[in-house]
């Protein structure tokens, strides 16, 4: 080993046993009527924040304070989204003083900037990953980074509102000091994750292939060679071979739903390992999981319908679909659709998740989670249909 690895790794490990106590000022706040809860959004040019915008400038019980740009200076934000000109927000470098902060950031950035975030006592909502993963182990091995504070990671909660409500509604009444973090999902672990969670719940899932399609707004807004027009259209491509990073949080919340207790602790026996096999395919929105599940027991139709039904017949955002669904059916809207079909001749189940990847899979999700936490009705600024054709 070099030294100066060995240099920095000692840095890394003495910086890890020396974190600085978090002192957080406030709890979230619950909505009070006819007081808007303030709100900012960090990373405001992106895609996410792009959607974040959109959707929260119509939130009734919101008031947008402040968008977030690294190096911008008070500039109109439709001159970065022409599509958000009417909303008149201007974006900004400073962080305003707010209720509840969305960070719409590359994993690793997150992470940074969140404990200031928590020491004034805002909420945060991070739509990246830097939160989602319990095992601080994790993050060196599937995003290459050491978390720079692992001792956050058991506070976070996993804001996918379906299987975390409790939780998320906690967080909410945790009390002063108690940092609240909401770590929301990735797009295609939301699809995957709700297609395959009756089963998962009923210990029904033995060998997994999960084999996702998403549109280019996945991969964000940022110029890459291979997301021109020239590149992805009439065309459909694999990528992420060996272990795309979604896997984490996939096994990880799959995990949790098998074991009797419910239990998340890292250190529990590691699942079977899921292969995931995401492709890039030429629309601009949505996500489709086709989980192709072998069975831990033989399972009839009757059966899959009645766990499905009994799992989202309350749910305001989850359909269960009598037939294969389709991204479009959900374009633009928090819904997700999805579909399980127990194949008698293969013996294998098939279950379809679809989300719009931007909505549902990340800024809709957030807002979901984010009305559960602040004490408001969770499908509030959410109820809008879907788009088509
Ligand atoms: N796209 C999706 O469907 C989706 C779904 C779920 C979750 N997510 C997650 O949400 C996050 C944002 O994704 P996105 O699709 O919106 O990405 P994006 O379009 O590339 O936007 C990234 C944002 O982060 C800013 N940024 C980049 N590097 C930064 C740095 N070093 N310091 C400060 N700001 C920085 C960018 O600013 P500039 O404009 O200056 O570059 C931009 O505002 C990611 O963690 C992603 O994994 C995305």
């Amino acid at each position: 080993m070099s030294a100066r690895l060995e240099v920095t790794e000692r840095i890394e490990a003495d910086r890890r046993q020396d974190l600085p106590e978090l002192r957080t000022t406030g709890a979230p706040r619950p909505a009070v009527p006819g007081e808007p809860i303030r709100v900012a959004i960090v990373g405001a040019t992106g895609y996410v924040g792009a959607e974040l915008i959109r959707l929260l400038a119509r939130h009734p019980r919101v008031e947008i304070v402040g968008l977030v740009g690294r190096d911008r200076k008070d500039e109109p934000i439709g001159r970065i989204h022409g599509h958000l000109t009417t909303t008149g927000l201007r974006i900004d470098e400073e962080l305003p003083e707010a209720d509840a902060v969305f960070l719409a950031l590359p994993h690793g950035v997150a992470a940074d900037f969140v404990p200031e975030v928590l020491a004034r006592g805002a909420t945060v909502i991070d739509l990246g990953p830097d939160f989602r993963l319990r095992d601080p182990a994790d993050y060196p091995r599937w995003y290459g980074f050491e978390h720079p504070r692992p001792d956050l990671l058991a506070a976070a909660v996993y804001g996918l509102p379906e299987l975390h409500r409790p939780e998320l509604v906690a967080l909410g009444s945790a009390g002063p000091g108690n940092p609240a973090i909401v770590a929301s999902p990735g797009c295609y672990p939301t699809a995957t994750l709700l297609a395959l969670a009756p089963l998962a719940r009923a210990g029904l899932i033995g060998d997994l292939v999960v084999d996702a399609k998403s549109g280019v707004s996945g991969a964000g807004r940022s110029l890459k060679a291979e997301l021109l027009f020239g590149e992805v259209n009439e065309s459909v491509r694999a990528y992420g071979i060996g272990g795309h990073r979604h896997v984490a949080e996939i096994e990880q919340e799959l995990a949790r739903l098998e074991a009797p207790s419910g239990d998340a602790k890292p250190g529990r026996e590691p699942r079977q390992p899921v292969d995931f096999l995401p492709h890039i395919v030429p629309m601009t929105r949505g996500i489709l999981a086709a989980c192709h599940v072998r069975p831990t027991r033989p399972v009839e139709q009757a059966e899959l319908d009645a766990l499905y039904a009994a799992a989202y017949a309350d749910e305001p955002f989850v359909a269960v679909a009598d037939a294969p669904p389709a991204t479009k059916q959900v374009l633009g809207s928090n819904q997700a659709r999805v579909f399980a079909h127990a194949d008698p001749r293969t013996g294998r189940i098939l279950a379809i998740g679809v989300v719009d990847n931007l909505v549902k899979g990340a800024a809709g999700q957030a807002i979901q989670a984010f009305n559960l936490v602040h004490g408001l009705p969770e499908t509030t600024g959410l109820e809008q249909l879907p788009l088509a054709p």
